[in-house]
């Protein structure tokens, strides 16, 4: 029994249509609705009995071809929702490549860690850290934060003479702005998350560099042990970049670990509107970065970077007699990619990222990151212009926070619906967040494909839908 094809001209053939059809699709990006929920029809194919016999390779295609439509809809320029990256169609010649050699990218001496070394040394370059940084392409920054964190663990408990399994009271510090993830890291990590402290931020929704030093100076007071602080470069509701500098001062006079959430904000350092927001990347001891966001590769790939290769080799790096290297053969190899994260099994991601960043280069995505920064501006002025609405926060980088005033209605109960009514009438995609207890329509533009007039159809239709819901007796 072998699962190959029967009949490799007619397998051609259906592979060949399967790869138009994805084409079209990215072709035709820029039509139609934003996003579609999966109607029954498709949903009926999907459920079935375990299937015990099989199905036609040219029946599966084009059942595949029917869910092409059903996605999130981060490929159209009116998505704006959470944090997506729209994707490039280039990306579908590395997923193709990638599935034809099946790599497992654990380890080994192959292709892929070669690329993946690559793709980390154009990063730490990229971002500004030293020669020597290593790092690891991760499903995202979820994943990138676990790994960083259980590196700046680690390090801080050997300082203390402990072994990882230990119990010590560390504490860490991150911006009231943070992303879940990294309370997340702190619950899989064993650190609990009661031990993060959430420092209030300030106005521009920055972490307060003060408060921070009072409550690093207090847990030491009452004989904690403080180890990390966490900047957000980008935080996820409304932009808010933190004073990176202001950060590793603090770190390194208290001589703690300085890691940085980047998830799509790192890849403004591409850009020339804030780049230099972003000089303080080059002190950092741990970044976690997305390529799927602002950097246009197609989902998923992420970025941990960790300063101290030997710090990072030494949170990983305990392989058994079955996972030996040798000096020479296919167990040779300088890298390994399970001596640096969890994962043994794992594909070749880094693939894609390289031949993005090759095809594109990195001065074309430097541009589509001002561009988006700029579009965000523009929505600023036209929802200031609008007498309808109002900025619910400031708008450093590419997202904008805004609410439709109602005459009648309750306000966050309206501007819910509007998104949804905008989501699912198909018009455009943004997401809802709470800013100061405001429901906020949140805009995010981390989209190559999106173009002004886009903008203005999502104030058009934010206004427009807006009146229609807020009546006297509704
Ligand atoms: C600031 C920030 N951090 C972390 C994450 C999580 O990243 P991922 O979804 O790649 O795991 C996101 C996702 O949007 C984010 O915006």
């Amino acid at each position: 029994m072998t699962l190959d094809p029967n009949n490799w001209k007619q397998f051609r053939a259906t592979a060949h249509k399967m790869l138009d059809a994805s084409i079209n699709k990215l072709k035709n990006a820029k039509e139609g609705r934003v996003w579609t929920p999966l109607s029954e029809h498709q949903k009926s194919i999907i459920h079935s009995d375990v299937p015990v016999e099989g199905t036609p390779t040219s029946e599966m295609q084009s059942i595949m071809e029917g869910f092409l439509p059903y996605g999130v809809g981060n490929t159209h320029p009116r998505f704006f929702g959470w944090v997506n990256g729209a994707g490039a169609p280039s990306g579908l010649l590395a997923d193709i490549a990638t599935c034809g050699m099946n790599i497992n990218a654990g380890g080994r001496n192959h292709i892929a860690p070669v690329v993946e070394c690559e793709v980390v040394r154009w990063s730490a370059e990229i971002m500004g850290m030293p020669k020597g940084t290593s790092g690891l392409v991760v499903t995202g920054t979820s994943m990138a934060t676990i790994v960083a964190l259980k590196v700046a663990r680690d390090t801080a408990k050997r300082a203390l003479g402990k072994q990882p399994g230990d119990q010590v009271s560390l504490v860490g510090y991150t911006g009231a702005q943070t992303h879940s993830c990294v309370e997340r890291a702190f619950d899989l990590l064993g650190l609990g998350v009661r031990n993060l402290r959430k420092i209030p931020c300030n106005d521009d929704f920055e972490i307060d560099l003060d408060a921070l030093k009072t409550a690093i100076k207090k847990d030491r007071a009452d004989g904690l042990t403080p180890f990390v602080i966490i900047g957000t470069a980008g935080a996820v509701n409304m932009g808010a970049i933190d004073d990176l500098n202001g950060l590793a001062d603090i770190a390194e006079s208290e001589d703690l670990w300085f890691h940085v959430d980047g998830a799509f904000g790192a890849t403004a350092v591409l850009s020339k509107a804030v780049k230099h927001r972003l000089d303080g990347l080059s002190r950092v001891d741990s970044l976690a970065f997305d390529f799927h966001k602002w950097f246009q590769v197609n989902y998923d790939a992420g970025c941990v970077l960790i300063k101290d290769e030997s710090a990072h080799r030494a949170s990983f790096a305990a392989r058994p007699a079955y996972l030996r290297s040798s000096e020479r053969g296919l167990a040779g190899g300088a890298f390994w990619a399970v001596d640096y994260g969890p994962e043994l099994s794992r594909g070749f991601r880094a693939l894609k990222v390289w031949a993005h960043i090759k095809e594109h280069g990195i001065k074309a995505l430097g541009k589509v990151v001002d561009r988006n920064i700029e579009q965000a501006q523009y929505l600023k002025s036209q929802i200031e212009a609008a007498p309808e609405l109002e900025l619910l926060a400031p708008v450093p980088l590419n997202i904008c926070c805004f609410r439709y005033v109602p005459k009648h209605l309750e306000t966050n109960e309206l501007n819910s619906e509007i998104a949804i009514q905008l989501q699912l009438q198909g018009i455009a995609v943004p997401s809802t967040t709470t800013i100061k207890e405001k429901l906020a329509i949140r805009t995010n533009l981390t989209n190559h494909r999106t173009r002004k007039k886009d903008l203005d159809i999502l104030v058009e239709y934010v206004v427009k839908i807006g009146a229609e819901l807020d009546q006297p007796d509704a």
